[in-house]
């Protein structure tokens, strides 16, 4: 294989790879890797309401996988973003928040059909907002950042790289007898480095992804956090897809997803316990300080929604407007929402369950619960107590 950066890689080898790309340690990863999934599974059917993890994930995970892209935002802004809409948020906020748009239609589009050539446009089209279409054009190299030597150009001609997705896609439904996991990490290089499209590739595939281990069946829901591993190790996501062009170094790479995909799978998993066992708390502070707003359906709103506001409750059907703004105002009054402006709108912010959301650890604050109020002591009772006082 005659591998030069400078020059249009059109060698790239199609699928299956003729190395072995089952071997005991990463069949061993992979036996780790799908247990941590198989807790994923079971953990997301754990909130019965599937908006509170659907809503929120994946905006984490549009966070990190624009990052890998140096477009960068807060999960504040985004979240934000995700409420209020505002046509004036900067567009490093609006692109992430396309990202999840994305990462949702192709979940839909996947429940009708499955993964092609055709979802990778769609996908790419949504993130990038334009009519990106397959390169027809030469000239898309890969540089690095800090020197802006190239380190690789992907095949060029439209017909080539046709081909080359159409090899991708059979390789995605046909070869069942490779474990699933080490088809997407296999797939997931051969995608990048077709690199399809003149910019969104990186995106795109790691949207691919996650739909993939939906098609699977090894997720129902796009909820796993995958890019927050990638994004913590860029440089080795980068260095080990370079080492499979050049060496053929198929190995390393499919360890690095597996531990990826392990690791991820068992951070949000905590995750997703901690924010059930923040919804319980939650539900028990409001029955106690706040009675006459406390419904179950409301918890669950401020929990898929962490930025709230009046038109949510109502479009729920939770309240009328009136009846809405009253109860917002008692969930803050009792300290689990903070009031605050956007322009003319009035939103209600969540903050502990946002900053358990974006930290590292599952743990949190409690509330101060007010004490239950304690049963009257009858007179006789006083009399017997005052009595026997030391
Ligand atoms: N040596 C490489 N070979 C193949 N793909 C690579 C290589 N290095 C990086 N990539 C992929 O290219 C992506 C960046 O491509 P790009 O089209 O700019 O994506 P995006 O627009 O989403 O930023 C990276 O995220 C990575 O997945
Ligand atoms: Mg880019």
């Amino acid at each position: 294989m005659n591998f030069d950066p400078q020059k249009p890689f059109n060698d790239l080898p199609p699928l299956p790879p003729r190395a072995d790309i089952e071997t005991r340690p990463i069949l061993k990863s992979c036996i780790a890797a799908h247990a941590a999934l198989a807790e994923l599974r079971q953990a997301g059917n754990l909130i019965p309401n599937p908006s509170v993890l659907i809503n929120t994930i994946p905006l984490l995970e549009a966070r990190d996988s624009s990052e890998i892209e140096n477009i960068v935002t807060t999960t504040d802004a985004l979240f934000r973003q995700a409420s209020l809409n505002e046509k004036n948020a900067d567009p490093a906020t609006k692109e992430a928040l396309r990202y999840r748009t994305a990462l949702r239609r192709g979940f839909d589009s996947i429940l009708r059909q499955p993964l092609s050539t055709n979802t990778a446009i769609e996908i790419c089209r949504i993130i990038k907002d334009t009519q990106i279409a397959i390169r027809n054009t030469p000239g898309t190299k890969l540089a690095n950042p800090a020197t802006g030597a190239v380190i690789y150009t992907p095949p060029e001609g439209e017909t080539v790289i046709r081909e080359k997705l159409a090899n991708w896609e059979r390789f995605l439904h046909e070869q069942q007898e490779i474990d699933p996991l080490v088809r997407l990490a296999v797939q997931h290089y051969q995608f990048e480095a077709i690199h399809p499209f003149a910019d969104g590739n990186g995106r795109t595939g790691r949207v691919l992804n996650i739909l993939f281990l939906i098609q699977t069946g090894l997720l129902e829901t796009p909820i796993l956090y995958l890019s927050r591993a990638i994004l913590q190790t860029r440089r080795d996501y980068y260095r080990l897809l370079l080492q499979v062009t050049r060496e053929g170094a198929w190995e390393p790479w499919i360890a690095y997803m597996l531990r990826c995909i392990e690791e991820t799978a068992r951070w949000t998993t905590q995750k997703i316990h901690a924010v059930r066992r923040l919804m319980a708390h939650t539900a028990d502070h409001v029955r106690l300080a706040a009675p006459t707003s406390y419904s179950h359906e409301l918890v669950e709103l401020i929990f898929a929604l962490p930025y709230v506001r009046i038109a949510n409750l109502v479009e729920a059907g939770l309240a009328e407007r009136h009846r809405a703004g009253y109860h917002l105002r008692e969930l803050a009054r009792v300290g689990v929402l903070r009031e605050i402006r956007a322009g003319r709108q009035k939103l209600f912010f969540h903050p502990k369950y946002f900053a358990l959301l974006t930290s590292d650890e599952h743990d949190f604050a409690p509330y101060d619960m007010p004490e239950e109020p304690a049963p009257k002591e009858r007179k006789g009772q006083r009399r017997w107590r005052k009595a026997h006082a030391e």
